[in-house]
């Protein structure tokens, strides 16, 4: 869907919450009640809280050049959010591990990972790669809020609060990475060449871990049929061209390519309406329980 940028959105607020999550309530199948689907989603949860400590520090390290006090604001928006998700995720990732997903191995990895390669890179491409990560996640938001149904097959309440909260704020602050890279640099190429290197990590190193999961956590997984089954079911929910999480969003992340794209061409305004007032609602809202206190940065002269 395309339609004119709606204009900046200056009221995108920093929601602490506060899970509580304990790992003999957690639900390891929560995606479809697969195991092979589930564990690639479990692994982006323990790989992405690296990705937005990186976009934390890329934000802020370029918020200090950016002279628009409104742009200024966002990024304290964007950095305040990505804060709360990664400190969340870790507190969840810690209850997974109990379930033998190996979290432990999988933070040691990233870490070396983050530390001695994507943090070394240029600030102008890490720029890039910050607003190419962002758009993945804005696409797999916009995947999620369109299919809400997929959080509820399991029984699990507080993951599917987790995930749910998640993709609401990916979508709420989807063009603010975009818009520093634009403002700050505008190079397509440079661009490109984040959306690329994002594109390798997201699509391709996450899953590839995600996949071995089953494996680790129960090694008979590989003699039982039931499991090749599932692995099968699994990836049409993924990859089907028709539906899957991926598959079906290719010309949305491909679009990424457009020389004049940008975030809002893919109005999803509507979609966070409702869904704000399903999450938020005072008496109603899945994620009131748990929401601790909400507050949106001012913007500073
Ligand atoms: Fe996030
Ligand atoms: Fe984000």
């Amino acid at each position: 869907m395309t339609t004119q940028n709606p204009g900046v959105n200056l009221q995108v607020p920093v929601r602490h919450m506060d899970f509580q999550f304990d790992a003999k309530d957690l639900d390891p199948k929560m995606y479809r009640n697969t195991e092979f689907a589930s564990a690639i989603f479990e692994a982006l949860s323990i790989f992405l809280t690296f990705g937005e400590d990186l976009v934390i520090d890329t934000a802020r390290y370029h918020r200090q050049f950016v002279k628009d006090p409104e742009m200024k604001q966002r990024l304290t928006a964007l950095i305040g959010q990505e804060a709360i998700h990664s400190k969340m995720h870790n507190e969840f990732n810690d209850q997974l591990a109990k379930h033998r997903f190996p979290v432990p191995l999988y933070r040691f990895l990233a870490d070396k990972v983050f530390e001695y390669g994507l943090k070394r890179l240029p600030n102008r491409m890490q720029l890039s790669l910050m607003a190419g990560i962002e758009h993945f996640t804005a696409v797999v938001a916009e995947y999620m809020m369109k299919h809400e149904e997929v959080f509820f097959e399991s029984p699990d309440e507080k993951q599917r609060a987790l995930w749910m909260w998640h993709m609401l704020e990916e979508s709420e602050h989807k063009d603010i990475a975009y818009d520093a890279f634009q403002q700050l640099s505008g190079s397509y190429s440079l661009r490109v060449s984040g959306f690329v290197m994002a594109t390798i990590i997201i699509m391709v190193l996450v899953p590839l871990a995600g996949s071995v999961i089953p494996l680790i956590r129960k090694p008979s997984n590989a003699l039982r049929p039931a499991y090749w089954k599932d692995v099968v079911f699994s990836l049409e929910l993924l990859a089907g061209r028709e539906d899957g999480v991926f598959g079906s969003t290719m010309g949305h992340v491909m679009d990424y390519l457009r020389p004049d794209f940008h975030p809002n061409d893919h109005d999803t305004t509507a979609y966070l309406d409702y869904y704000k007032d399903k999450l938020l609602h005072p008496q109603t809202g899945l994620l009131t329980p748990y929401l601790v206190r909400e507050f949106v940065p001012p913007v500073r002269a």
